[in-house]
């Protein structure tokens, strides 16, 4: 019998938070590669929150996913068959092919991986695009240096453990935000945060006791109540890398336009020469991958680096494991295996 696709379409555009109607499991032949392309197989299926934005027709960076189409997303797997020079079956490889267990690729959107090097899930946090934004980030506008102080929203996900981590090498004091007990044990426990404080409670209050002086370096990766509390408590000079707010994806698009509560005054951005600044990591971060990996693995083998993954069996599983992330219901870096 010979072998069948799987994927996930997205079927409808969400309004406010996606359901589960607006995705469709299918199963389908296996592709075939031609001339120049690369068959792979997918092992595991990186879920991020951009791809809330991908579902939405709205303007942005990139275009969306067309209606009826396999949902975008990063996956690691091996090269079944290639007909294209380079690639040959059984290689690792990294690379964007969607929401499915096979897909004919083009070379160019694959990366050779080294096996063995870390569990292969990895090479999609840790050493993939969460990890790579985080090291892009601090590296280009938040510039952190040692004695600083850093706080990072969203700590124990996949980007905020990396940047704190990074942080605590620097020799920062980094103060994470996490929502829960449990994540905030992790984060101060197993990641070595100075501390980790729950966003359920009341962070004013928290961020008055973990900061007293201010706060030089803010990783904004949630928005809403969370960066309401923070950024206000930036210093002189300081700098807030705005790389997500993922409390507001589910928000329409424009709301701020038609009478949704005002986002915070930034006014004081300019008393305090704060530098905010918003980024994305493939503007300039793939260019850069193999020294961020190098770095990485370094920081890896001296135990100073190390991650939680989410693991979720079954690409079937996908939409549900994504909408939680929305919520939080994530605990690290969310990855489906797809096997
Ligand atoms: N600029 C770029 O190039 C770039 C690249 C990658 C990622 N990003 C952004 O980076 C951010 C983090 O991404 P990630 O992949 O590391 O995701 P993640 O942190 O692994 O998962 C999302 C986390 O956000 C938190 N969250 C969700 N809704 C929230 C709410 N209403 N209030 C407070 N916290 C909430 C939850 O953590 P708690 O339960 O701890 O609150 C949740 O676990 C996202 O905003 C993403 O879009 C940007």
């Amino acid at each position: 019998m010979t072998e069948m696709n799987q994927a996930i379409l997205l079927r409808r555009r969400p309004v406010g938070a996606p359901n589960a109607d607006d995705f469709e499991f299918v199963e389908t032949a296996m592709p075939q590669p031609g001339e120049g392309q690369v068959l792979v197989r997918a092992r595991f299926l990186s879920l991020d929150p951009y791809m809330r934005g991908r579902m939405s027709d709205a303007k942005s960076y990139s275009a969306p996913v067309a209606l009826g189409a396999v949902m975008e997303g990063q996956t690691v797997g091996e090269v079944v068959a290639s007909r294209a020079a380079g690639f040959a079956a059984g290689d690792t490889v990294l690379g964007g092919y969607g929401w499915q267990r096979y897909s004919v690729v083009a070379p160019e959107r694959l990366r050779h991986i080294a096996p063995g090097e870390v569990p292969l899930s990895q090479n999609l946090g840790l050493l993939g695009m969460p990890g790579l934004t985080a090291w892009v980030g601090l590296q280009d506008i938040g510039m952190p240096k040692k004695g600083e102080t850093m706080v990072v929203s969203a700590a124990s996900g996949a980007v905020g453990q990396v940047v704190g981590q990074l942080g605590r090498i620097i020799g920062c004091k980094v103060i994470g935000i996490a929502g829960g007990a449990a994540k905030c044990a992790f984060v101060e426990n197993e990641l070595g945060f100075d501390r980790c404080l729950d966003h359920r409670g009341d962070l004013n209050q928290q961020l008055d006791e973990a900061c007293p002086e201010g706060i030089d370096v803010y990783w904004e990766n949630v928005g809403g109540a969370v960066q309401a509390a923070v950024w206000p408590r930036l210093r002189d000079f300081g700098r807030m890398v705005m790389c997500g707010m993922v409390a507001q994806y589910n928000e329409a698009p424009g709301a701020d336009a038609k009478g949704a509560p005002p986002g915070p005054n930034l006014g004081p951005v300019v008393r305090k020469r704060l530098r905010v600044q918003g980024f994305i990591v493939s503007d300039t971060g793939w260019g850069r991958y193999p020294q961020f990996r190098a770095e990485m693995l370094g920081h890896i083998a001296s135990g100073r680096m190390r991650a939680r993954e989410d693991i979720v069996q079954g690409l079937e599983n996908a939409p549900a494991a994504f909408m939680g992330m929305l919520n939080g219901a994530n605990f690290g870096k969310l990855v489906v295996a797809i096997d």
